[in-house]
């Protein structure tokens, strides 16, 4: 019987993945200062074009959306231009590619934002260092007025349609790990007395509204969502009345037919206290009933029971794909893999 892995997958009527080991999205800030993806990356994503479906790192909706230098964008010309190659040539290599669009909210500091505070629902402070620009502390954010959400929200239908005009296969839309859409999610970050918090229905709107507004500009077959359903990263304090959001947002997004939904976590071994003692991927399962990739150090003995025993039906794997650019044929000839060092970021080799 064929390795489960290397099975295709019909994600929808428009896309196939040729086997279910997905990249998963990762940072590695190398465009240019204006945020231009460079011949570089080009190279980078083309030599991992047998990964079942490439999630670019997150790349920001617009000039206010970012909180680490030289990320990529999808906002202007040159840009969509370059990543118009990248496109092209994973295309040319038989791959196919969704770019991760991202808003990281109060993750940022004014030094990125001309002077102005970052962005989030509620004002809030965090105290941690900015992990990629470590003599910096985002401390306080202001809270997002329904004007600046709404234009967000359009920001977002842009990138999206910025993204088909670039050539990618589809978006994730970044709504994971302590960013924009996640800080809406959490009532540690959403303190609102608006339409956009105070109820379940009301926290889970502006994810929604991004979903919405993409799904139309793009069809929602080409739409996927990237969640962290339970408190772990960039100072999200977990609570017990999350999960009434999250179950309200995965019953809405049910109704919707987009691609997929994906684990936002670095060790999907962890249970949450604020998800019933589950795991992010085993909550999500639960209540989402469409395509699920999981994420979070999996190994592929791992990944392949899971995938047998319907707890996810993609893996998206990170580091390992940092280090080995061939992992599919290395799994698929049982070659053993070059072990990911921190050092291995350096270059985009
Ligand atoms: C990071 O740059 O380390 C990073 C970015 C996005 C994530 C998680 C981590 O979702």
């Amino acid at each position: 019987m064929k390795d489960i892995l290397l099975k295709e997958y019909k994600l929808n009527n428009m896309l196939i993945l040729k086997n279910r080991i997905v990249m998963a999205p990762m940072t590695r800030a190398k465009a240019t200062d204006e945020l231009v993806p460079t011949d570089a990356m080009v190279e980078y994503y083309v030599r991992r074009s047998s990964a079942g479906l490439i999630i670019t790192e997150g790349t920001v909706i617009s000039e206010d959306a970012s909180g680490y230098n030289n990320v990529p964008g999808i906002f202007s010309e040159a840009q969509v231009k370059h990543w118009k190659k990248v496109t092209d040539k994973v295309h040319h290599h038989n791959g196919l590619i969704f770019l991760q669009i991202w808003h990281v909210g109060r993750v940022s500091h004014p030094t990125f934002l001309k002077g102005k505070l970052p962005i989030a629902p509620s004002e809030t402070e965090m105290t941690q260092r900015l992990h990629r620009s470590e003599n910096l502390i985002p401390g306080k954010s202001r809270a997002a007025s329904v004007q600046e959400i709404q234009e967000i929200i359009e920001n977002y239908a842009i990138a999206a349609t910025n993204a088909i005009k670039a050539g990618f296969d589809g978006v994730e839309i970044h709504g994971a790990n302590g960013y924009l859409i996640d800080q809406f999610l959490h009532h540690h970050t959403n303190r609102r007395q608006d339409n956009y918090g105070g109820t379940p229905e009301n926290m889970a709107r502006f994810a929604l509204d991004v979903v919405r507004a993409c799904g139309e500009a793009i069809g929602y077959e080409r739409v996927g969502l990237r969640l962290s359903p339970g408190g772990y990263l960039n100072q999200i304090v977990g609570d017990a009345r999350d999960a009434e959001v999250f179950k309200f947002l995965l019953a809405e997004l049910n109704k919707l037919p987009i691609a997929y939904i994906h684990t936002g976590n670095f060790d999907d071994s962890q249970k949450f206290s604020e998800l019933n003692q589950m795991t992010m991927t085993e909550f999500m399962r639960k209540h989402y009933h469409g395509t699920l990739i999981g994420c979070g150090g999996y190994s592929f003995k791992q990944a392949r029971e899971n995938i047998e025993n319907n707890l996810f039906d993609l893996v998206a794997i990170g580091r390992p794909f940092i280090a080995n650019p061939d992992l599919i044929d290395r799994y698929i000839h049982e070659k053993p893999l070059v072990p990911y060092h921190n050092a291995m970021l350096d270059t985009l080799y």
